[in-house]
């Protein structure tokens, strides 16, 4: 059945369409009626009659059936009042609908560029937001029925792996091997940087290298590889201690894009798009200039010969669409960037690799702030290490847990914060509009009230305890909706909205929205909870509520999932 809001609007649309084919209704759900159609104003300035004329004509066309009522106020807002009996079978049919009114979409190829760490080098509060934006977009994607392909473009080439490799040799395999391994990146790059920087010996060692690694050379390209393979399965343990579905296969680095450079070159070059500017091979793309309005180059080959980022993000373009069908690549990546991403598709369009019927988005997001609300940093002043601020997560929620004694054993404890933990940090960063900056407090993330993972994963299980105590499973077969209590038909109407707050988030690459929307509803469930009794009331009252909790439930569940969070039974 379609969703609430479709079927209101359809009814609109036409009646606006009476009047101006195409007028949009503009309909939104409203706090003084169930919902408001406030298109009459823009329709009156397009056929220059009076908002209340317009409003008139709407109204004498349209036809509501049972749908509910419409009434005209203020100068020309079309107020609208479900119908009970709509209401109410619009709930029953979301009582058998495991997507919850979410139509399928036709499946397209998505391609989502997402994480992109890079190799032997710590991950960060920045790869963290990648990671976890990308994730919930590739799982609401997936869930409204598409293809999504996920591309890790880690950065796994270019210069700095010369000193890399040459302190690897340095330690000896065996030795690099474990830090690695352990994750120690940061003291690897480091050592390897402060070398490099001292030592003249190893400075040349390590440009001798690079030429090594770029020519081929199988030696050297193994123990790039050892450098690769352990900072990917370090990667790995990260990802699954986030819950987030990125796999090994998904790891395609700029370095799968090495042998298709040369092409990107001469194909740009036969375009006649490639200019040579200070020994560099650029291309200028059209409406980009610097901050004294010249013109901005995208350097595609630099004066040593070596390939850039552009040059890897252009064949990855091209791969993309050539190879892997894409119909949409969105490129999680902070919003810094912005630039060179716009570069990137216009020299892609203008070289005829990217057709205007891909869309490329990027879905940029701003910084992590420490509690000084300045750059977030670590007490010594370099990288905070993602991992340990999980660890820390997790800790904190287990100790709460332990404080409130909820009569687990050891092992489930752990499991159930760690579930906590992931839901307090995933969603403080999901619910902030993802270009504005957060500060990471994880007290505030953690807590059980207010706008948090955990408060939300608290509605949910409090609901699954209500039909814990059931004597027997509840069963809604013939369940009417009758919403006699003014919460109940809040939380009923804020039901039928969620396939508008997630068609929302997709749309606009803003899962806040659907963060914003689960919030609301759990705070409607509060009010509806406190209101109306749902285990001492009897009848089919009580199957009416039990079923209103259901739906709640369910929503919520649904809803995280899609984010990345779970929702536990108990908590
Ligand atoms: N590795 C880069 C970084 O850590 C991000 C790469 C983003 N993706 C891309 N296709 N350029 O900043």
């Amino acid at each position: 059945m379609p969703a609430t809001y479709d079927l209101v609007n359809s009814r609109l649309a036409t009646a606006f369409g009476a009047v101006l084919a195409g007028a949009d209704p503009v309909l939104r759900p409203s706090d003084r009626c169930d919902y408001q159609a406030n298109g009459v104003m823009a329709l009156s300035k397009s056929v220059g009659k009076s908002p209340r004329e317009v409003a008139e004509l709407v109204v004498a066309s349209l036809e509501f059936g049972d749908i509910g009522t419409v009434e005209i106020a203020g100068p020309g807002f079309l107020n609208i009042s479900l119908s009970p009996d709509f209401l109410s079978t619009q709930l029953s049919s979301l009582l058998n609908d495991p997507r919850l009114g979410v139509e399928r979409a036709n499946p397209e190829n998505i391609i989502i560029d997402y994480s992109a760490p890079n190799v032997a080098k710590e991950m960060h509060v920045g790869h963290l937001r990648s990671t976890v934006i990308g994730d919930a977009l590739a799982r609401m994607y997936r869930f409204k029925g598409h293809q999504v392909i996920a591309r890790n473009h880690v950065g796994d080439w270019g210069t700095p792996f010369g000193k890399l490799i040459e302190h690897l040799l340095d330690m000896g395999e065996d030795a690099a091997i474990a830090t690695l391994s352990i994750g120690d990146l940061d003291t690897f790059y480091r050592e390897a940087n402060a070398k490099f920087e001292a030592d003249d010996g190893f400075k040349e060692r390590s440009r001798l290298r690079v030429v090594a690694l770029q020519s081929g050379d199988p030696e050297t390209r193994r123990l790039w590889r050892i450098l690769v393979d352990q900072s990917v399965a370090y990667f790995s343990e990260v990802y699954a201690k986030l819950d987030v579905l990125l796999t090994p296969d998904d790891v395609v680095g700029e370095s799968f894009y090495n042998d298709m450079l040369q092409k990107v070159v001469e194909d740009l070059q036969t375009a006649g798009l490639l200019v040579e500017s200070d020994g560099a091979l650029c291309v200028f793309p059209e409406g980009f200039v610097n901050r004294d309005g010249d013109p901005l180059p995208l350097i595609v080959q630099k004066r040593d010969e070596g390939f850039g980022y552009a040059a890897t993000d252009l064949a990855a373009v091209r791969n993309r669409v050539e190879n892997l069908q894409a119909q949409e690549i969105l490129y999680v990546v902070g919003a810094p960037q912005a630039q060179h991403l716009d570069m990137v598709y216009t020299v892609a369009r203008s070289a005829g690799w990217l057709p205007e019927s891909v869309r490329c988005e990027h879905v940029a997001f701003g910084n992590v702030l420490g509690q000084d609300h300045k750059m977030f940093k670590s007490r010594e002043g370099g990288t905070v290490k993602l991992v340990r601020l999980l660890d820390e997560a997790i800790e904190r929620a287990d100790a709460q847990l332990l404080e409130r004694s909820v009569g687990l054993s050891d092992e489930a404890r752990r499991e159930l914060a760690t579930s906590i933990a992931r839901a307090a940090v995933k969603y403080a960063d999901l619910s902030t509009e993802r270009q504005r900056d957060y500060v990471f407090e994880l007290d505030r993330m953690l807590a059980f009230e207010g706008d948090t993972g955990p408060y939300l994963q608290y509605a949910y299980a409090r609901i699954e305890s209500i039909f814990r105590k059931l004597p027997a499973p509840a069963d809604f077969e013939g369940v009417v909706f009758n919403l006699a209590e003014p919460q109940a038909w809040h939380l009923g109407l804020g039901l039928v909205e969620f396939p508008i707050a997630f068609e929302s988030a997709i749309r606009d690459l803003l899962p806040h929205r659907l963060c914003t929307y689960l919030f609301d509803l759990a705070q409607r469930f509060t009010a509806f909870y406190d209101a109306c009794p749902v285990l001492s009331a009897s009848g089919s009252l009580q199957v009416e509520r039990l079923a209103l909790c259901r739906l709640t439930g369910d929503t919520l569940k649904l809803g995280l999932s899609v984010l990345g969070i779970d929702a536990p039974q108990k908590m």
